[in-house]
């Protein structure tokens, strides 16, 4: 089941997604953390941050509206306390990075550099950019490759550098393309795209915050998609697939999409355990496919077949 996310090595494909297990501990309780490909944590910033008020989750048909923010300790307290808990319990850590400048996510990376066993750095890109109006990082190909750039100077340089997307783009390829021109060693795809939801009772938005990210399976096929799109353009960038898996089937075909590692989100919330059904049942599809190795399936739905391929060009409606 090993796996390799450019220069790290994994046990196995499937990952604890940012934000769904905080810093480990929460799932701990029902699930061994060192059992996980690794976990990457919930995206830390510089300071301590409270998030946003409450109501910030709201249930969706097959999905999740969250606007929690980016609640968190601060990169401090993240290194004295839930760093070196994750490592003494034999977890591998990716940790996620957030900021609201780039001089900030540079900051972060550079901390980062003196602690030891951080396994690879996740670059939240779908982050308000302070000096672009609020725009986010994640919707401009260049504001996502200064914030790259910095954190792989910034970072050390035996620790791999991924660039987390948001689907929320006309083009993912480009904003792929540029943050690996930058020096992303891969690409976690994909981030929330935008939703919201009206409560027909008090006829105001559900979340105090108005809108905010769609999670779950209502997302799988917006995130089977993006990770097929930037296989197919950049073939030999490992991809972290994230985006409504909750079975051992969905682990699959994010990876016959081109993933060399799958992230479980939203399935946690309602099953802490799943990261480890999920990692059963992915041995299990494989197994039946008769696959030696993850590595056997990676990309393997891009391999050309005879019979008609995908809508030609009239499109896909
Ligand atoms: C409650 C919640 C909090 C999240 N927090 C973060 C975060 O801090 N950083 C980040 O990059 N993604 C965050 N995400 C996004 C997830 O990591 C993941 O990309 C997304 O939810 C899609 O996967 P899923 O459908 O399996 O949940 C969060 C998602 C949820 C539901």
């Amino acid at each position: 089941m090993r796996t390799r996310l450019g220069r790290a090595e994994l046990p196995n494909p499937v990952l604890a997604a940012s934000g769904c297990a905080g810093a480990g501990r929460e799932v701990a309780h029902f699930m061994d953390v060192a059992r996980l490909g690794a976990l990457v944590s919930k995206s830390i910033m510089a300071e301590p941050w409270t998030g946003n008020p409450p109501p910030r989750l709201a249930e969706t048909p097959s999905g999740l509206l969250n606007a929690v923010g980016l609640q968190g300790p601060g990169i401090d307290a993240f290194l004295r306390r839930d760093l070196p808990w994750l490592l003494s319990r034999g977890a591998r850590v990716v940790v996620s990075i957030a900021g609201q400048i780039v001089r900030e996510y540079a900051g972060l990376a550079a901390r980062l550099s003196d602690a030891a066993g951080v396994t690879a750095i996740e670059v939240n890109l779908s982050c308000p950019n302070a000096e672009d109006a609020g725009r986010m990082f994640a919707a401009d190909a260049q504001a996502a490759g200064a914030v790259v750039a910095a954190v792989r100077a910034s970072a050390r340089h035996d620790v791999p550098v991924f660039a987390k997307l948001s689907p929320d783009v006309t083009d993912i390829v480009a904003l792929a393309r540029a943050c690996v021109a930058a020096g992303a060693d891969g690409l976690s795809l994909i981030n929330t795209p935008l939703g919201m939801a009206v409560d027909p009772v008090t006829m105001r938005p559900a979340l105090a915050g108005g809108y905010g990210g769609l999670s779950g399976p209502a997302i799988r096929p917006i995130a089977v998609r993006c990770v097929w799109q930037v296989r197919e353009a950049l073939p030999d960038v490992p991809i972290v697939g994230t985006g409504g898996v909750r079975s051992g089937r969905d682990a699959l075909e994010m990876l016959l999409a081109g993933a060399s590692a799958v992230g479980v989100g939203t399935a946690i919330v309602h099953d802490p355990s799943a990261c480890a059904r999920v990692l059963r049942e992915l041995e299990e599809s494989l197994s039946a496919l008769g696959a030696d190795r993850v590595g056997d399936v990676v990309g393997g739905a891009h391999r050309p077949r005879p019979a008609r391929r995908g809508p030609g060009p009239g499109g896909a409606t």
